[in-house]
């Protein structure tokens, strides 16, 4: 099949490209670089020895995704495209929802367009808000607390009243746990600009030195050691997610919102000594304030997931941190400019 990935020059996006390709699928790239770069095409090279065409676009762009899919005939479009850092959306919400709105919305009608009807969509655990019970399961209430999340809120929305108003759409909505680790190669993984806001690319960085330490936000929180839980899903796990979300829009139609976590949570403190077992090194670390807007708990009921699509995860919680560290450790500055 011929797949579009938009985005896909990013962290989850260059793993599930991977797996594409791997899988036989014939994958053209559409990104803009904005927070990712031209390396990557490279690097997927390497991996899988097969070429994916890039074109170097922004989703807004209606005219350009016009050209895309004069060009291609695609069975089905994937879209990672999309900015992602929640602080930075309580500051810039204008750039987030035109970014990731409009973008869905002239990718949807450049689909429609041209009679492309299966979207697999990235959305976020965030849109659970603060749960009042764990595991998370699909039909739990929704809310957010930033605008990063009203995107993804938002946005499910539109492809449920777009479903609704046309039978043609097969619509998969991800909704992702707490992506980390990388390609077992080591060749391509997480490369956040700056300071990292999330807690893996954070400890790693203080692996290598880029930072002197981790910060802990609290540990008074109601869990067993005070710090923050998450499901902690590896990267590769979650590639494998999209090709089975795939699968499943190619052999039956419908739109289905499924969770793509591990089913078990992990506290900060669990994970930074996983990350030292794994480097085999000290990471300093200090108990600081709670960060503004975290929830205590968050891990999803995969049940469904792996009735629907049969979404297993294979990688354990050590597997992610092994990889996590042989990329950093290999690639201590990120990617190199091309
Ligand atoms: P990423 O930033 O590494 O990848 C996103 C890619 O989209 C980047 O390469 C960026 O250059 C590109 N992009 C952004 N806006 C674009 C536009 N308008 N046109 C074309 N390209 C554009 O992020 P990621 O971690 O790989 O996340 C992929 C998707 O998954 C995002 O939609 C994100 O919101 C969602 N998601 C991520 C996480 C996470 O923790 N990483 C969790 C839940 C959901
Ligand atoms: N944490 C620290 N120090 C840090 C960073 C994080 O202690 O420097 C803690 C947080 O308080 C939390 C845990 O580590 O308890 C995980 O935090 P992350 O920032 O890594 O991840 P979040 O669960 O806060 O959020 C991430 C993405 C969201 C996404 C969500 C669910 O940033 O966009 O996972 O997929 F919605």
């Amino acid at each position: 099949m011929k797949i579009l990935v938009t985005g896909g020059t990013g962290y989850i996006g260059s793993h599930t490209v991977v797996e594409l390709l791997n899988n036989g699928h014939e994958v053209v790239i559409v990104d803009n670089l904005s927070n990712s770069k031209r390396t990557v095409l490279k690097r997927i090279f390497e991996i899988t020895g097969k070429n994916v065409s890039f074109i170097k676009a922004d989703i807004t762009d209606r005219k350009a995704i016009d050209q895309v899919f004069e060009d291609h005939q695609f069975d089905g479009v994937i879209n990672f495209a999309g900015l992602k850092a929640v602080g930075e959306s309580v500051e810039k919400p204008i750039e987030y929802y035109y970014n990731n709105i409009a973008g869905m919305l002239v990718l949807l009608d450049a689909m429609r367009a041209h009679n492309c009807f299966n979207l697999v969509f990235s959305s976020s655990a965030t849109v659970y808000g603060t749960p009042k019970t764990v595991p998370i399961k699909e039909d739990f209430p929704l809310s957010t607390t930033n605008p990063y999340g009203t995107t993804k809120l938002y946005i499910e929305g539109i492809l449920r009243d777009l479903y609704a108003s046309d039978k043609r759409w097969n619509i998969a909505i991800l909704r992702y746990f707490n992506p980390i680790g990388a390609h077992p190669s080591g060749k391509i993984g997480e490369d956040p600009n700056g300071i990292p806001n999330n807690l893996a690319p954070y400890v790693l960085k203080v692996l290598v030195g880029k930072l002197p330490i981790v910060h802990v936000y609290g540990n008074d929180y109601d869990t067993p050691d005070g710090t923050g839980v998450r499901d902690y899903i590896h990267v590769c796990d979650l590639a494998n997610g999209h090709l089975l979300a795939l699968n499943k829009l190619f052999q039956s139609s419908g739109l289905f919102t499924v969770n793509l976590g591990t089913g078990r949570g992990y506290s900060v403190l669990e994970l930074i000594s996983a990350f030292q077992a794994a480097a085999n090194k000290k990471i300093p670390y200090e108990i600081v304030e709670r960060r503004l807007g975290d929830v205590a708990v968050c891990y999803a009921d995969p049940s469904y997931a792996k009735e629907l699509l049969g979404f297993e995860t294979k990688f354990t919680l050590n597997d992610m941190c092994r990889d996590a560290v042989r990329w950093q450790m290999e690639n201590v500055d990120g990617y190199p400019n091309e």
